[in-house]
């Protein structure tokens, strides 16, 4: 496959949310070495712009914003800025997210709401920001990072799996009514060795996570290379759903 032009990697202009570590980090560190243009949002900006900073030092073009991904505005901005500075977007990727897991017993509600708010409106406020620069170019690609919760919930992880299964929904609905434009992929990755489980309150849950993370969680290059799978396929071809989950994982 040529890697140049709309077909691949090469040349396309990729922002990505949560990029400040774990999965997104390793993400834009990869489509960036593989020639793309990439704008790199999260809160802590400092990270971010650390890692802008990496990414030009190699030859790469990239930019960095401080997002938050409840804020809507905070995605029209991190589109404009592509377009602005890049003279397009080709790809969103969905990143940013988060996991406080609790039984509903415990009453965490103020988590359950961070995580309809990062993790449900967060990927809709991308979409909102993205589709209307996607139907103006005629061309596009949403990614969004969902989980394997999305296809199996387990004791605990019932909001954190409604959110999830909720977005692989949002992202088919959105595949069936702009397919003919704008290409939809929903990545969901198992249990990967990144910090997501440090937002885990309870300690001794947080403490068995940890174990069982370290113990069989996949390098996130796994889903880096998952996602950029999906955007090196040619135009015509559009990648819908990839699981990726540790072998050992059940
Ligand atoms: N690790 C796993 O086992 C696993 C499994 C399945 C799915 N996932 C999914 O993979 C994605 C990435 O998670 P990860 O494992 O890489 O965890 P991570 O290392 O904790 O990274 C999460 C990223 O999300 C960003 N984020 C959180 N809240 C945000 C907000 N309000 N606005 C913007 N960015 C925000 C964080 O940046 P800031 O804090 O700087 O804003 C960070 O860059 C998430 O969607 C997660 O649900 C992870």
């Amino acid at each position: 496959m040529t890697d140049t032009g709309k077909t691949g990697i090469r040349n396309k202009v990729v922002a990505v949310t949560g990029a400040s570590s774990g999965v997104g980090r390793t993400a834009a560190l990869a489509l960036a070495a593989r020639g793309a243009t990439v704008v790199l949002g999260a809160r802590r900006s400092d990270r971010v712009e650390r890692l802008a900073g990496e990414i030009r030092e190699r030859g790469g073009r990239a930019l960095a914003l401080a997002t938050d991904v409840r804020r809507r505005d905070d995605l029209v901005r991190m589109v404009d800025a592509a377009v602005t500075e890049f003279g397009q977007l080709d790809v969103l990727v969905n990143n940013a997210g988060i996991g406080p897991i609790s039984p509903l017993d415990a009453l965490r509600v103020d988590e359950w709401d961070d995580m309809i708010d990062v993790n449900l409106r967060g990927v809709l406020h991308g979409i909102a920001a993205a589709l209307p620069v996607f139907r103006r170019q005629g061309s596009g690609h949403l990614v969004t990072v969902a989980s394997t919760a999305a296809y199996r919930t387990v004791p605990g992880q019932a909001v954190y799996s409604a959110t999830k299964t909720a977005v692989r929904t949002v992202c088919e609905g959105l595949r069936q009514e702009v397919g003919d434009t704008v290409r939809v992929t929903v990545v969901s990755p198992g249990f990967v060795h990144t910090d997501f489980v440090h937002a885990v309150a309870d300690p001794d849950t947080r403490a068995a996570l940890l174990a069982s993370r370290d113990a069989m969680a996949l390098d996130p290059a796994a889903i880096a290379d998952a996602i950029a799978y999906a955007v090196a396929q040619p135009d015509q071809v559009d990648v819908n759903e990839i699981v990726v989950r540790p072998t050992a994982q059940r």
